[in-house]
């Protein structure tokens, strides 16, 4: 049975102050039933890392380099990320692939880097506007899982993170037709990739305007087995009733 994942993406956002957020999250969820997981910045990977040592939830990484070490300059690796006390890596996410032009075959390279050093990779996937009003969500959904997951690519080492591009920030959600449909798609192609038994391992997460208002209907949808969560997850009375009701 796969366990239910709540995941918090920060993104560009919290200093310091904001590691209370994390103490409260940790005060709050000492025994979930689900699995949590915080990505803050990684400025705060440590801190954060630290409130949790002694707590069920995890730290990650919003993004790492595809090497180990190297003249990369600004960039963090997969190990970096590892030994300051990231659990998790959230890679390919649109706005990366946006403004930092990466493709689905150099989010497969950080995969293997992130496998390597111990990181559970959280790949995100995600169809444009355009696309899915070109009916062209599931084709474009097709083609990254495919480019995007290395070899080696198990439901322990990797989540799938479904996240439509216009619906991420925007207060738009598809309709709890379309994310099934696609969280069905990427499970059937998942099936025909790595087999029937190992697709059923895959946690996938659905990831856009996700709100305590509107969890619960998401959380009931076929094939969806948690939440990547943007801004509903910088406060913790905001992100502590979308765990609970991926709990409940
Ligand atoms: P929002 O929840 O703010 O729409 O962001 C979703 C997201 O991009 C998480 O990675």
């Amino acid at each position: 049975m796969r366990r239910k994942l709540a995941a918090g993406n920060w993104k560009m956002n919290g200093t310091a102050s904001s590691l209370a957020e994390v103490q409260a999250l940790v005060s709050l969820h000492c025994a979930p039933s689900v699995d949590i997981l915080i990505c803050p910045p990684a400025t705060l990977i440590a801190q954060a890392a630290g409130l949790c040592a002694n707590s069920p939830i995890m730290i990650g990484a919003q993004d790492c380099h595809a090497a180990a070490s190297g003249a990369h300059t600004g960039d963090i690796s997969a190990p970096m990320l590892a030994d300051t006390g990231a659990g998790a890596v959230i890679l390919g996410h649109s706005e990366r692939r946006e403004n930092h032009n990466e493709t689905s075959d150099l989010v497969a390279q950080k995969a293997v880097a992130a496998h390597a050093a111990g990181l559970i990779a959280v790949v995100c996937l995600g169809e444009s506007l355009a696309q899915r009003e070109g009916a062209q969500t599931l084709d474009v959904i097709a083609e990254q899982l495919a480019a995007s997951l290395p070899d080696g690519t198990t439901g322990a080492n990797t989540v799938i993170a479904y996240e439509p591009i216009w619906a991420i920030g925007t207060g738009l959600t598809p309709s709890l037709a379309q994310i099934g449909e696609v969280h069905d798609f990427i499970r059937s192609r998942l099936s025909e990739r790595f087999g029937v038994q190992a697709a059923e391992d895959f946690r996938l997460l659905y990831g856009g305007s996700v709100k305590p208002e509107n969890a619960a209907e998401i959380f009931a949808t076929s094939n969806v087995d948690g939440a990547l969560v943007g801004g509903a997850s910088l406060k913790s009375e905001d992100f502590s009733p979308i765990i609970r009701a991926l709990e409940a």
